[in-house]
């Protein structure tokens, strides 16, 4: 981690959000020796999410140092130490290098957050959204450094997934995709290059598979446990489709499945799915709720 940091000019970060992403990629860049901001105007969300991080924290040092344990809590402890939490959007970026909004994903929400950075932020300061579902060029429309602005796509649990998307919009300029290129790679992920199109490279691929794995329970072609056993065992995935759509978020599934059938009316993959929409009718949205395909109450 020391060498790559050096490779990156970006020492300051604010991650505006401390949900489940934000709050993972807060965790990660200040295990790589980023000064870190996490801004929330909830601050409740900010007092989980800094449980959430300790949480984290702790089971990343413990396999780091299996054999010292002073040395885990040494880990622990100095990454804690550049972590800042926040509820002060203006005082968090008025000293930044990079900003990153990983707050609800609703378009004017978004959009309504960049246009009050790009007024308070340094002129140097590079804007990035960790989107997973709505377009970057949208979102960057109120920006005026649109030269500035990408996406940064994260994959949860963000300490764990390898994996950084990094998205480059038509006015994203080649110095701020080099930048955060090189910032990702000095977080310790590996990053690849997308278009700014619908679910990027990952969920285009992976949301539609979850999407036909539920049509085929409901064809009743086998039972979701065995569904989830032969895409493991058969095709060495780390989750079953339905395991990882309720880890995901049944919501969530729902609401990119739902965006892209809004734009694509005709494409059937995208298509509503009758069981999807009763889960998360019946507030049965997967792990977080404690049931969607499975249960997960004790
Ligand atoms: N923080 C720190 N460590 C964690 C962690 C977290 N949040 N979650 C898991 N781990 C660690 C565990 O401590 C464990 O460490 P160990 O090897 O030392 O014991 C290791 O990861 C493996 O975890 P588990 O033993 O609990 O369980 P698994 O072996 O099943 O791994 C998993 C869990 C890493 C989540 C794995 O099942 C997996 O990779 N699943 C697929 C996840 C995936 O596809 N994510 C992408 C979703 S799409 C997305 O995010 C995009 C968005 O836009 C929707």
């Amino acid at each position: 981690a020391t060498s790559s940091t050096a490779m990156s000019s970006i020492k300051v970060v604010t991650i505006v959000g401390a949900g489940i992403m934000g709050s993972g990629i807060a965790q990660v860049a200040a295990q790589h020796g980023k000064k870190v901001i996490l801004v929330d105007v909830n601050k409740d969300v900010l007092q989980k999410a800094t449980k959430n991080i300790e949480n984290s924290l702790h089971r990343v040092a413990k396999k780091l140092h299996k054999d010292d344990p002073a040395k885990a809590e040494q880990t622990v402890k100095s990454t804690l130490d550049n972590l800042t939490f926040s509820s002060d959007l203006h005082d968090s970026v008025k000293k930044t290098d990079l900003v990153i909004e990983a707050i609800v994903e609703r378009l004017n929400a978004k959009q309504t957050l960049f246009s009050t950075i790009d007024s308070v932020a340094p002129k140097h300061t590079i804007f990035a959204t960790n989107t997973s579902s709505l377009p970057v060029t949208d979102i960057g429309t109120v920006i005026n450094r649109r030269d500035r602005f990408g996406g940064l796509h994260f994959f949860n649990p963000v300490p764990i997934m390898k994996l950084l998307e990094v998205v480059r919009t038509d006015e994203t300029s080649d110095e701020t995709y080099k930048q955060l290129m090189a910032w990702g790679r000095s977080i310790g992920k590996t990053c690849i290059t997308c278009k700014d199109t619908p679910g990027f490279v990952v969920n285009r691929l992976l949301v539609p598979q979850l999407g036909e794995a539920i049509r085929m329970l409901e064809r009743g072609v086998a039972s979701a446990r065995d569904i989830d056993i032969a895409m493991k065992l058969g095709a060495g995935h780390p989750m079953g489709p339905f395991e990882l759509a309720d880890y995901v978020g049944l919501d969530t599934t729902k609401y990119i499945l739902d965006g892209w059938h809004q734009i694509y009316p005709n494409v059937e993959i995208f298509d509503p799915i009758e069981t999807l929409n009763k889960l998360v009718a019946q507030g049965k949205l997967g792990v977080k709720s404690g049931e969607g395909f499975y249960n997960y109450k004790k």
